[in-house]
């Protein structure tokens, strides 16, 4: 069986996680999903930095013990990923006994190769990188660290250096392979360039140090931490313990050995680790991946500098699935992108609430009106059975390719694509034919089709809601990539009721409300104040009045009712059904019963707030609003001067 080893870094540990951290991490878990869906032996490990001076100093800061600090925060970090569901194996500190196991072995080994010597070392030290820079690479006036842009401190100590130098060629022939273990591209050359121009050996022990490893034979040096830290990714599977079972399958001998991990740390991943592995004797990662960096206001999202993003708030409301949809729709793998919570609510409301979500909800409507709360019978002919194959087949490559963009984007042209079959072939005129019942399954059950592929390569991508899907289209739920083929949906299987899988958010609705979350949070005396609302006849003042694009916000639209009734137990609302120019009708109710009688209205048009999130009234879900005016305590309702065709927009 052919094997599949990803790894995240493992995080530092001086403060909490943070949407770059969670992004890592969702990648690794979606490709990890991904290969165990391919039946290979996967293996994800993830874990924590604890150790150096970063670590320690973060501690005093807090008058607190570094080991105190570590556990809080590797709670935290358990917590957050059992909140996403994250599918690791494995989860490595870097204080665990096992893992000094590993770097004793390693730096035994290394030791045995004669590439470690003591020299006086002298240069420029960033305490957050934890990594010498040269005086070049700073930014002036104030040797400032170039990731960070935070102050470097000059450190001249005594230390054990370890011989990069001797490993440049081979380093250079590493990355020149075909495919290049380092990726993207982009990557691969920018490391090439900085070894290419010359490598100086690494000053791996740190003096006086007291939080860290103690370097073997050499008492008063502590090993340098990032020498202990990527030591993780094989201490991790037993490298240095009695039975390496899981070291032999996975390192030794594995076939994939990935490591993902973000640009900043291109450098201790491409040129350092290698390097070690060579000096030791040790098999390589087979790939490199470093991704891009999420930035606030055009600058790296880094708790350091302190313009995290955390999305609690976005999870809490939206699911994680929603998230991960967004981080891997959103980010090129390899280049920046910028997190915002305006993009992620508008990504959410058409790709996953419109394009998915209502596409399901309407294809399980209809199949249940025509089937007799069923999915639809055996039908005779699969006119999107290309479509969806080509679809699929271009989604596992992008998928093996970690291309999860282009991923997407196949999967979300067969929704447009069904879409548009169904627009042409317009079953919902057709149920109440019963001649048309076979032409009917056979649309239903090809757009349920296409639907359920799409859901059932979702898996990875959206553990919770994939399955959801397939659930509420009457399918199996897809653990191998078997189920990735043309014609799983079950004929004339019942269909479950189920609740909406994406409800639309109200974008300004939920920013109004962040924004008087976050000013209630820096302004303390605004709690004691008074609520401003009053009601007033008086003209708005213009400071009040709107702009142009907050009506824009509201979608009114011009609609024929179709057929009205009263609703039970109600004096004054009225159940419209009304054609609003969309594949379906919707269902309306309006507080005009005291006003309107139902025959009344029928054939009439309307205008309707067509974007209104829905709501429940005695019981009926209502999508959309009536538009009335008030006149002597009755409704009024409003309707165009001359007809329009349904679904005209009202500006
Ligand atoms: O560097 N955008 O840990 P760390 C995207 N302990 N990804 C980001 C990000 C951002 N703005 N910020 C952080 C360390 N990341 C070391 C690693 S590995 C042997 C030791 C992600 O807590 C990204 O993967 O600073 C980055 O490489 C990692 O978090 C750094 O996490
Ligand atoms: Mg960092």
């Amino acid at each position: 069986m052919s094997t599949f080893y990803v790894t995240t870094p493992i995080y530092y540990v001086n403060s909490l996680p943070h949407i770059g951290h969670i992004y890592s991490t969702l990648l690794a878990d979606t490709l990890a999903r991904w290969h165990r869906m391919g039946g290979e032996r996967t293996y994800f490990l993830t874990g924590t930095d604890e150790h150096g001076q970063k670590i320690e100093r973060a501690a005093a800061a807090e008058g607190i013990a570094p080991i105190a600090l570590a556990d809080r925060v590797v709670a935290r970090y358990h917590e957050l990923w059992r909140e996403l569901g994250v599918s690791h194996d494995d989860f490595i500190r870097t204080t665990e006994p096992r893992h000094r196991a590993g770097v004793e072995k390693i730096v035994a080994s290394i030791a045995a190769s004669g590439d470690f010597y003591l020299a006086r070392h002298e240069g420029w030290y960033c305490v957050a990188c934890e990594m010498f820079y040269t005086e070049k690479e700073l930014l002036q006036p104030g040797n400032l660290c170039p990731i960070h842009e935070t102050p470097c401190e000059w450190r001249s100590e005594d230390n054990i250096y370890f011989r990069l130098s001797k490993y440049q060629d081979r380093l250079l022939e590493w990355y020149d392979q075909d495919p290049s273990p380092i990726q993207p591209r982009s990557r691969r050359n920018e490391v090439r360039a900085f070894v290419a121009s010359g490598l100086r050996d690494l000053s791996v022990s740190r003096a006086g140090l007291e939080w860290g490893l103690p370097f073997p034979d050499h008492p008063g040096q502590a090993i340098y931490v990032w020498l202990d830290a990527l030591t993780n990714y094989i201490s991790a599977l037993g490298y240095g313990a009695d039975d390496d079972e899981l070291y032999q399958n996975l390192w030794q001998e594995g076939d994939t050995r990935l490591h993902l991990i973000g640009k900043d740390i291109l450098r201790h991943h491409a040129v350092y680790w290698p390097a070690f592995l060579m000096s030791a004797g040790l098999p390589l990662p087979t790939t490199v991946y470093a991704h891009g960096w999420w930035q606030r206001d055009g600058r790296k999202m880094s708790k350091s500098i302190g313009n995290v993003v955390r999305p609690d708030d976005l999870v809490a409301r939206f699911g994680v699935d929603s998230l991960r949809y967004y981080v891997l729709r959103e980010m090129v793998l390899g280049q920046d992108a910028s997190f915002s919570d305006e993009a992620f609510i508008d990504r959410y409301n058409s790709d996953l609430a419109n394009d998915l979500g209502n596409t399901v909800s309407r294809l399980v409507t209809l199949s249940r009106r025509a089937f007799d709360g069923r999915t639809p019978p055996e039908p005779e002919s699969m006119p999107l059975q290309a479509n969806a194959e080509r679809a699929i087949a271009e989604f596992v490559e992008a998928m093996d390719g970690m291309r999860f963009q282009k991923a997407l984007d196949a999967l979300w042209r067969l929704l447009s694509e069904t879409s548009q079959y169904l627009v042409s072939n317009e079953p919902w005129r057709l149920l109440k034919d019963e001649t048309a019942k076979p032409q009917v399954a056979t649309i239903l059950y090809n757009a349920l089709e296409a639907v359920r592929l799409v859901s059932a390569a979702l898996t990875p991508i959206l553990p919770e809601k994939s399955q959801e899907v397939l659930r509420a289209i009457g399918a199996e739920s897809v653990t191998d990539r078997s189920g990735l083929s043309w014609g799983g949906l079950p004929v004339s299987v019942e269909l479950p009721k189920t609740a909406p899988m994406f409800p639309r958010i109200d974008k300004d609705a939920y920013l109004t409300e962040e924004k008087n979350v976050e000013s209630q949070d820096t302004n303390e005396t605004a709690k004691d104040e008074a609520p401003a609302v009053e009601a007033r006849r008086e003209p708005t003042p213009l400071d009040e009045r709107i702009g142009i694009d907050h009506f824009a916000g509201v979608e009114l639209r011009v609609a024929t009712v179709e057929a009205a009734e009263k609703v039970k137990k109600s004096s004054k609302l009225l159940k419209l059904t009304v054609d609003i120019g969309e594949v379906e009708s919707r269902t309306v109710i309006a507080g005009i019963a005291k006003a309107y009688a139902p025959d009344e209205l029928v054939g009439r048009q309307v205008i309707v707030v067509a974007n209104l999130a829905p709501a429940k009234l005695m019981g009926i879900e209502s999508n959309g609003m009536v538009l009335a005016a008030e006149a002597d305590g009755k409704p009024v309702v409003l309707q165009p001067s001359v007809p329009v065709p349904n679904g005209t927009r009202v500006k």
